[in-house]
C-alpha cells in the first residue's frame, strides 16, 4: 500500500481509478435542435422516491450548458466493444459534429445511442457545486435495457467483464 501526505489531485486520481466504472454517453438536444454529448463514468442513480439520477460535469464540459438549456438530458450505458464512440464523445471534436451519424434513436425527444445497454431519460432536477466539477441531478423520465454486456473503464484503459473472466480462468 503508497501513501502520500498530504495527497495531491494525482493521488486521488490514481486511486479512483482503481475503481472499475461503466461508460456512459451522455445526450442532450435543445429547442433548437442543437446536440452534443460527452463521455462519463461519474454517473449514479441516486434516489428510488423520487426517481433521481446524478451526472458530475466539468465545468469546462460543453455538454453542461447544453443540458442547463434543454433541460433534459440522456444517459446511454454502453456496450463492451463501444470503445470508439466513447473516445469520440470524451473528444473536443464541434458539438454538432458528435451525433453526426452515430447510430441513435429519439427517446422522449433526447438521443440515445443504439450501442447502449441501458438508457434513461431525465429532466433537470437541480445543479449543485462540487469544485471543478458541477453535480446534475435528473428525475427519470424514461428507462430502457437491452441485452449484452459493458464496456469497463479501469486503472484509465477500456476492458470488458470477459477480461475479469479470463483473468479468474488464468
Ligand atoms: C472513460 C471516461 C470517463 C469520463 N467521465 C467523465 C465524467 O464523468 N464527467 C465529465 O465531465 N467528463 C468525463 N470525461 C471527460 C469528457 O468526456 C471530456 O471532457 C469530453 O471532451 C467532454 O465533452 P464536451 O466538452 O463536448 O462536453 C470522461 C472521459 C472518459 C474517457
Amino acid at each position: 500500500m503508497t501513501e502520500s501526505t498530504p495527497p495531491d489531485a494525482a493521488d486521488l486520481k490514481q486511486a479512483f481509478a482503481r475503481f472499475p466504472t461503466g461508460v456512459a454517453v451522455i445526450c442532450a438536444r435543445d429547442a433548437d435542435g442543437n446536440d452534443g454529448g460527452m463521455t462519463a463514468n461519474a454517473i449514479c442513480s441516486l434516489s428510488l422516491d423520487p426517481l433521481l439520477l446524478l451526472v458530475c460535469f466539468e465545468n469546462q464540459a460543453r455538454t453542461l450548458p447544453l443540458v442547463k438549456t434543454a433541460g433534459r438530458f440522456s444517459i446511454s450505458i454502453l456496450a463492451e466493444g463501444a470503445q470508439a464512440m466513447a473516445d469520440r464523445f470524451a473528444s473536443k471534436i464541434a458539438e454538432g459534429e458528435k451525433l453526426r451519424g452515430v447510430p441513435s434513436s429519439e427517446e422522449a425527444g433526447v438521443p440515445v445511442l443504439d450501442d447502449s445497454i441501458a438508457w434513461a431519460v431525465c429532466s433537470l432536477k437541480e445543479t449543485l457545486p462540487g469544485g471543478d466539477h458541477t453535480i446534475v441531478i435528473g428525475e427519470l423520465e424514461a428507462v430502457g435495457t437491452s441485452q449484452g454486456r459493458p464496456l469497463v473503464w479501469f486503472d484509465g484503459a477500456y476492458g470488458s467483464l470477459s477480461d475479469a473472466d479470463d483473468s479468474a480462468q488464468a
